[in-house]
């Protein structure tokens, strides 16, 4: 091949590479930062629209640098924060803390909601970091995280609930729903996390899927998968 067909054939396999396989990553790159200019016109990056936005994505962004945890994407964060806002959110509850990345998400609609996040996670460590990383954001305020099994502290959780976020030990989704569908309000959402990978507990799986008092569906399936379930009214 001459050299000039060889270097045209190279250059455009790369520029086709770094505008596809790359940009189309549904969560881009997560040690070199987000690369906006690279991301295709639907993957668009959070644009702060105030100070106290620009702080907790700020605080988002630092704690993506660091170890993962198996923390949601930036896209199933994002998601978290539009069905909280756009329901009004009063209260949030999660089961599966880490380092609060998905708490930050949910700050981010209930300091406009008026909301609380109640969320529950066994590690100590993890606890601590979410602690700092909440001050960091500056929204401690609008979080409690209670440290210890939610399968036994959620007992102590008073409803109603607008949003229950299942993020934790996956065999006990169907336990925290038992527990907690009671006092979900009618019409709030169970947003249940890793529907694809790993494996869901089909018995968690039957239960949204196959009970009319619920509506399901399923998200952005081309990540770690997301449930919406509504109990409906
Ligand atoms: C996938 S991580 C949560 C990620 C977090 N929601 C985020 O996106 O930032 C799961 C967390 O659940 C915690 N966990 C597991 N079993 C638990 C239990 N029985 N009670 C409370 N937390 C638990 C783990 O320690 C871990 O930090």
């Amino acid at each position: 091949m001459p050299r000039l067909t060889f270097a045209v054939c190279v250059l455009t396999a790369l520029t086709l590479f770094s505008t596809t396989a790359w940009a189309q990553r549904p969560d881009g790159p997560r040690r070199s930062g987000p690369r906006p200019e690279a991301r295709t016109p639907i993957e668009n990056v959070p644009l702060p629209k105030d100070e106290e936005e620009k702080k907790i994505l700020d605080a988002l962004q630092q704690s993506r640098q660091g170890p993962r945890y198996a923390n949601v994407s930036e896209a199933d964060g994002r998601l978290l924060r539009l069905l909280a806002e756009t329901t009004g959110a009063k209260l949030v509850v999660e089961i599966g803390t880490s380092t609060g990345e998905s708490g930050l998400w949910f700050a981010l609609a209930l300091r406009k909601t008026g909301g609380k996040l109640i969320t529950h996670e066994i590690d100590p460590g993890r606890a601590a970091v979410a602690t700092e990383n909440f001050k960091k954001a500056g929204v401690e305020g609008l979080i409690t995280i209670v440290q210890g099994d939610a399968h036994e502290k959620v007992k102590d959780v008073a409803g109603p609930i607008d949003i229950l976020f299942l993020d934790a030990d996956k065999s006990g989704y169907l336990d925290y729903l038992e527990k907690l569908v009671p006092i979900l309000r009618p019409g709030g959402l169970i947003i249940a996390h890793n529907m694809v990978r790993p494996n869901p507990d089909p018995r968690f799986l039957e239960a949204i899927t196959k009970n009319p008092d619920f509506e399901t569906s399923f998200l952005l399936m081309e990540g770690s998968g997301v449930g919406v379930t509504m109990k409906k009214r």
